[in-house]
């Protein structure tokens, strides 16, 4: 049998695609690309916005008609829409053969095996924890780059930010054990992998127990993580997405500052530059203490690059609220951004207030920041114009099959010509020639 799975949303999703793959590979099915030569279609969802659901709605409704013509056909829907609002989906779409929630993905593949026997629709939206420790296997996914794997290290969030649906879909936040992470990272890297995702929806809470106060200083089981993953020899780079910023304390950004493989790009997700609207969103930090946070950061690690998720039009957000993001983000000087427009979020306290914004206004501050990064990130690459970079090589370039493409330890796209000798998964030194607002181009020294 052939499936064909199709990912939306965050990297969370990727692994759980990746994760349900490896089980099907394991199980004798094959993994396609094309969704015409499947025989199996699922669809891995998001219900961050609303139109991440809409999208995802749209592209199942019409896979009825692929239905038509191959009866046979098994198609479902899995992760955090699945969670948000299976059941209906079910009902409304009858072509629909089941849904299985972030609980019990791994049940996948009795799932599968159930709906042949018997075609009736299907619902599994209960679970938890479980899902933890028995989805570790990997699999090379046809778009996936090699060389590179995310590893979850902590699953769902107990933050409750007042916009966001996560800990309604995913659930309480829970920690894998450092020895099981720190053993799937060892036999990632024997099977040639050299650069380390580390995923949680708030992974540098890793190991605290589920506490949402953030930890004293002194204490951070995700800085010994790092250690321990550190240690290992053929592994080049660790990276990790995303973390709260509260849980960046000295002991963690000076484990960050001395490790010499954990990568110099943090994503610190800002979403307000607002006291008042952070306070709203149940952020528990100021602007100031960002600041701060993002200026020991850079002291630790003067080359760092930061990146983060902004949200515009969050309910009563003021001209003079929006400024004050303006404000944050010239400040900090990010190198990318993800800048969304508010999307009430059912069940969440936000999509309650009263004072929601025009989206006209959300288009508007949403094109002034993107307006704002292009220039912050087009004046902080021309910076790298001269120098010799590190870069890991991920192979041809997307656009130009002849030129690579690699990554810096900054996040940083690097496009060269590739020597004879040049391979996929090998750090090489490229001196940057010129730059753009989203990429370096150089040549091999
Ligand atoms: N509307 C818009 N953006 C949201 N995010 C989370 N919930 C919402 C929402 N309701 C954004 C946040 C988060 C990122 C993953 O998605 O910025 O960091
Ligand atoms: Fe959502 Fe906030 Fe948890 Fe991030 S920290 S997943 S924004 S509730």
């Amino acid at each position: 049998m052939k499936v064909f799975i199709k990912t939306y949303g965050c990297q969370m999703n990727e692994r759980d695609s990746e994760a349900i793959a490896g089980m099907l590979a394991e199980q004798g099915y094959s993994i396609v690309e094309q969704e015409n030569a499947a025989d199996i279609l699922i669809f891995n969802t998001c219900s961050v916005r609303e139109q991440a659901e809409r999208k995802a709605v749209g592209k199942v409704g019409i896979m009825k008609k692929l239905k038509k013509k191959k009866p046979a056909l098994i198609i479902g829907i899995m992760g955090c829409m699945a969670q948000n609002i299976g059941d209906k989906l079910l009902r409304d779409m009858p072509h629909l053969d089941f849904v299985i929630g972030t609980g019990q993905l791994h049940k996948l593949p009795e799932v599968l095996n159930s709906i042949s026997e018997d075609r009736k629709q299907l619902s599994l939206l209960g679970g938890g924890g479980e899902v933890l420790t028995s989805m570790g296997t990997h699999h090379q996914m046809p778009d996936a780059k090699k060389y590179q794997a995310y590893i979850a290290v902590t699953r769902g969030c107990n933050r409750f930010c007042s916009y966001c649906i996560v800990p309604q879909v995913r659930g309480r936040e829970i920690s894998r054990e450092i020895d099981d992470v720190v053993s799937e990272a060892r036999e990632l890297v024997a099977g040639g992998v050299r650069e380390i995702m580390l995923l949680g929806q708030n992974v540098a809470a890793f190991g605290l127990g589920g506490d949402t106060r953030p930890p004293p200083d002194g204490v951070s089981p995700f800085a010994c993580l790092l250690v321990e993953l550190n240690k290992i020899e053929e592994l080049y780079r660790i990276r990790f997405v995303s973390p709260y910023p509260s849980y960046f304390n000295d002991k963690l950004i000076n484990t960050l500052g001395s490790l010499h493989k954990v990568c110099h790009h943090v994503h610190l997700p800002l979403q307000s530059g607002s006291d008042c609207i952070l306070k709203k969103m149940n952020r528990q930090y100021t602007a100031e203490k960002y600041l701060e946070i993002a200026d020991k950061l850079r002291k630790a690690m003067p080359d760092v690059t930061f990146s983060t998720d902004i949200i515009v039009g969050f309910p009563g957000e003021t001209d003079e609220d929006f400024n004050a993001t303006h404000e944050m983000m010239k400040k900090v000087g990010y190198d990318n951004a993800f800048i969304f427009k508010y999307s009430p979020r059912t069940g969440t306290p936000a999509a309650e207030m009263t004072d929601q914004v025009p989206q006209k206004i959300k288009e508007e501050r949403n094109q002034i920041l993107l307006k704002e990064l292009g220039e912050c990130a087009l004046a902080h690459n021309k910076t790298y114009v001269n120098s010799i970079q590190e870069v890991l090589v991920e192979g041809p370039s997307r656009r130009n099959a002849k030129r690579w493409s690699g990554k810096t330890g900054t996040f940083k796209v690097v496009i060269f010509d590739p020597a004879p000798d040049t391979e996929q998964g090998k750090l090489v030194k490229v001196k940057i020639t010129r730059s753009t607002s989203a990429t370096l181009f150089g040549e091999l020294t």
